[in-house]
């Protein structure tokens, strides 16, 4: 049975008559939307691939659950999911499960079958580009996944494909939804971390457990996967430092509007020189301190962005809806289009690109800038003696504003730029001093 039908291919002037088998594993947020627009847009599928696509299934772990759904109505549902990636009708498996092992091995099943594979998994492919796009190599198949980067956005596209002979010096961003979600509420409410994170469940922004949304995870695959493909060098997850948003604190918020900052999580993907000229690749997730003016602060709600610099394009800005399930099922259909017109014309997708294999640095090794919020003791020479910890760091100060709290004095230290050890080993004693009664809160900024 298929989900999609032709129309009369005389009167389009089409002349493919072969069709294109689809599998789809998964059929949730994302799958279902998969499902119906595939449906719905049919007739545009056929003219913009030159065959009709046909979904042959839809794997799901529980068939009962999907009871009176688009795909059982349409007798496509099974619990057998590598069946159906065996069918020999099926030519393009879609992968929108989530999670890593059990897709990982469906993926490299249908990839080592002769099928091409679209995914949105961002967590699979940042964890095992290198075998995926191996096993896609060997059997002649494409692996397409836009929509493991910031949803409807394009930009793995105009990263793989675009800005292919340029040479990128920056990715950085936005790239989670529920993140900015709950730091845009907090910021315009004043709200705690804790009720807008509540609000961001109750709104369907934030999983049941969100812990990959707010830890960093998510946004730290989706930085492996973009750093990957801007620096044509591997790099996994496990290469990005990431940090995520649960102690970022009201007060952390009204402090940073006070000093005219947006508190934003962002994702920062470089290319670097060491002193001797050495290039070096750092991909980092952080919460980050966004002046007001900068086009980051005004990304709202659960919006994306994604700033890319290369050498000779210069500047280019990607916004818009970067989690959900439309936005999400937008680019897995711009991939399932790829895919099956490659089949069709014998095309194939870019594959990895990973020659340059240039290291990643250490966290340490990275240049940051940080916001400090500290209380103090009130008395004579302290100022001083933190003056000259940071001198001792050779770290720079930017600036110091220092104001009355509960007796003694709440003190706010701007840096210039210093690498992130000099800047945390100078946290590290300032902290230990006797003078310092609390550190509030370490952030650190955008670069000058
Ligand atoms: N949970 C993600 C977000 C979307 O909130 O942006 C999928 O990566």
């Amino acid at each position: 049975m298929t989900a999609t039908s032709a129309p009369n291919s005389a009167a389009t002037g089409a002349v493919s008559t072969s069709q294109v088998g689809i599998a789809i594993l998964g059929y949730g947020t994302v799958g279902s939307q998969v499902l119906r627009l595939m449906h719905e847009n049919a007739d545009a599928f056929f003219h913009r691939i030159g065959a009709e696509v046909a979904v042959r299934g839809v794997a799901v772990s529980n068939v009962e659950k999907h009871k009176g759904s688009l795909a059982d109505e349409l007798g496509l549902l099974t619990d057998d999911a590598r069946a159906l990636i065996a069918r020999s009708d099926v030519d393009l498996v879609v992968e929108v499960i989530g999670g890593i092992d059990y897709p990982r091995e469906l993926v490299l099943d249908a990839l080592r079958g002769g099928k091409s594979v679209v995914t949105a998994n961002k967590a699979l492919v940042a964890a095992h580009s290198e075998e995926l796009a191996k096993a896609a190599e060997e059997s002649g198949v494409d692996l397409y996944f836009e929509a493991a980067v910031a949803a409807a956005i394009p930009v793995v596209g105009p990263l793989r494909r675009s800005l292919a002979g340029d040479q990128v010096q920056s990715v950085a961003g936005i790239v989670n939804g529920t993140t900015n979600f709950i730091l845009d509420a907090m910021d315009s409410t004043g709200a705690s971390y804790d009720d807008m994170l509540a609000e961001a469940t109750r709104l369907g922004y934030a999983e049941a457990d969100p812990t990959a949304d707010v830890e960093g995870h998510d946004a730290a695959s989706k930085a492996a996967i973009l750093a990957s493909l801007a620096f044509h060098t591997r790099v996994t997850a496990d290469d990005v430092f990431c940090e995520g948003i649960t102690k970022i604190t009201a007060d952390d918020i009204e402090a940073a509007k006070s000093a005219g900052y947006t508190i934003k999580l962002l994702a920062i993907c470089e290319r670097l020189k060491d002193a001797e000229g050495n290039e070096f690749v750092s991909a980092r997730v952080h919460p980050t301190l966004v002046p007001r003016e900068h086009p980051l602060a005004s990304v709202s709600k659960s919006f994306n962005a994604v700033f890319v610099e290369a050498e000779a394009a210069g500047r280019l800005m990607f916004y818009g809806n970067g989690a959900g399930g439309n936005p999400t099922a937008s680019a897995v259909l711009g991939d399932i289009v790829g895919a099956a017109r490659n089949k069709v014309t014998g095309g194939r997708a870019p594959g990895e690109s990973t020659y340059a294999n240039l290291p990643i640095a250490s966290f340490g090794d990275v240049p940051t800038r940080y916001h400090i919020d500290l209380e103090i003791e009130d008395r004579v020479g302290v100022l001083a003696e933190l003056a000259k910890t940071f001198a001792e760091h050779g770290v720079s100060l930017r600036t110091l504003r220092q104001e009355e709290k509960n007796g003694g004095a709440r003190l706010i230290v701007v840096t210039h730029t210093a690498t992130e050890r000099e800047l945390a080993q100078t946290v590290e004693v300032i902290a230990k001093a006797d003078y310092v009664k609390h550190v509030n809160s370490v952030i650190r900024l955008v670069s000058e």
